[in-house]
């Protein structure tokens, strides 16, 4: 039973992208124009869908994603922002995220975004180096990705992250530590650092870049990137988040601590606790963008489902367990609503396996648990939560930094 509701975020996905690369399978389209106007009615009126799920809740966080939501006018992120106001209870200090490409940067609109009411950017780079930037299909350059960050600086952006891969084509360790070398010369609060993973329906699946580094080579990049990052004052909090002291995100640790969020926009999933009703249910949007706006209402909901307890306990693990310093038992009830037991078993067998440890009070990945984390997470599936299995495969990818 849950005693009350867990945080509630708010994620909202604007699906469009000048060029897209040829590794990237989330949901994001070519577009040479963007209907930003019906976009934005779209967005409203399906949030208003979720509204009776969420009466009396605030939002403790917001996370535009993309795509590329820096393809939007500073107006249309503004008329946004004040049809949300109108909506719903936003939290005084309220953490507001949007994700930035360089090649889409534009002084006057990043001015315009924090006028709006965004407070934090998520930059993403991916590389300095011009000869992986082309290799990756990226539409900027390492200057431009450099101007972006100073750009972003100048608008009064105070709270940033860089998105960096390393794994790429060719790259070597001298050259995965050069290309962090230089995020971390621009000093951002955060840097979410992700190992290039060719996944499946995309152009890198079909051709693979010749020349992709083994495991062992990615394995040393990590490692010593890791090490330069803690050198340089960045703490790691999750598998691929490191940022300076007190700047975590504070809207994915609450996906991570499996909190609640809405998710509104094409392909978007939203994840709501009815603590009075004892139930939990994810909805998923239309994900193709344009019938997501040619539908009204309650028809852009492709499905809603109810987690059961297996699901739960799958679901909090899965996403818990990449917290670099674990996390305290209690939240696995106050946000599953289930007792510690139902996964007792399971956690003593991964200690037994010197995955985890358990102190009775608190629950972290050791260093060998945290090295083999899909092995780790992989325990607690369940053959009831096997139906989820699509789910666990994807979900790597909660990139939102
Ligand atoms: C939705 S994208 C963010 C912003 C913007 N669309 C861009 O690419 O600049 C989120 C981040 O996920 C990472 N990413 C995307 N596909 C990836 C892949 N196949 N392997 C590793 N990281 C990936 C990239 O670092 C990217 O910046
Ligand atoms: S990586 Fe970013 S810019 Fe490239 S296609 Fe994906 S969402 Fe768009």
């Amino acid at each position: 039973m849950f005693s009350s509701n867990p945080p509630l975020g708010l994620y909202i996905h604007l699906p469009w992208c000048e060029k897209k690369c040829p590794y990237c399978d989330f949901n994001s389209h070519e577009a040479d124009s963007i209907p930003q106007q019906a976009y934005v009615d779209a967005l409203l009126d399906d949030l208003a869908q979720d509204l009776p799920l969420i009466w009396g809740r605030r939002i403790e966080s917001i996370f535009i994603g993309g795509g590329t939501p820096s393809l939007f006018s500073a107006q249309s992120i503004d008329r946004l922002f004040s049809g949300l106001r109108s909506l719903i209870n936003l939290a005084p200090a309220i953490e507001v995220t949007m994700e930035s490409n360089p090649g889409s940067a534009d002084a006057a609109n990043y001015q315009g975004y924090r006028e709006a009411g965004v407070n934090r950017l998520s930059i993403g780079i991916q590389s300095f180096d011009d000869r992986q930037l082309a290799l990756l299909g990226r539409v900027h350059n390492g200057a431009q990705a450099q101007r972006a960050f100073r750009m972003a600086r100048a608008a009064g952006f105070d709270n940033i992250n860089l998105d960096l891969m390393f794994g790429l084509p060719g790259q070597g360790l001298a050259a995965a530590q050069a290309d962090l070398a230089r995020a971390l010369a621009l000093e951002p609060e955060h840097l979410s650092h992700y190992q290039l993973t060719i996944e499946p329906n995309t152009m890198f699946h079909h051709r693979r870049p010749q020349d992709m580094p083994d495991d062992d080579l990615c394995f040393e990049q990590q490692q010593a990137c890791q090490a330069q990052l803690a050198a340089a004052d960045y703490r790691q909090y999750e598998i691929s988040a490191f940022s300076r002291a007190k700047r975590e995100s504070y809207h994915n640790l609450n996906y991570w601590n499996f909190g609640d969020y809405l998710g509104i926009g094409a392909g978007a999933h939203g994840k709501i606790t009815l603590a009075g009703e004892n139930r939990v249910i994810r909805r998923v949007r239309l994900r193709h963008p344009r019938a997501y706006l040619e539908q009204h209402g309650a028809a852009r909901i492709a499905s809603e489902t109810e987690l059961d307890s297996a699901d739960l306990c799958f679901e909090f693990m899965l996403n818990a367990l990449r917290l670099k310093q674990g996390f305290a038992t209690r939240l696995f009830h106050d946000n599953t609503g289930l007792s510690l037991n139902e996964v007792l078993p399971t956690v003593k067998q991964a200690c037994d396996k010197g995955l985890l440890a358990f102190d009775g009070e608190k629950i972290t990945p050791t260093e060998l648990g945290f090295c083999h984390l899909n092995d780790l997470q992989a325990l607690f599936l369940t053959p009831q939560s096997k139906k989820n299995k699509p789910f666990f495969e994807s979900s790597p990818k909660i990139m939102h930094n």
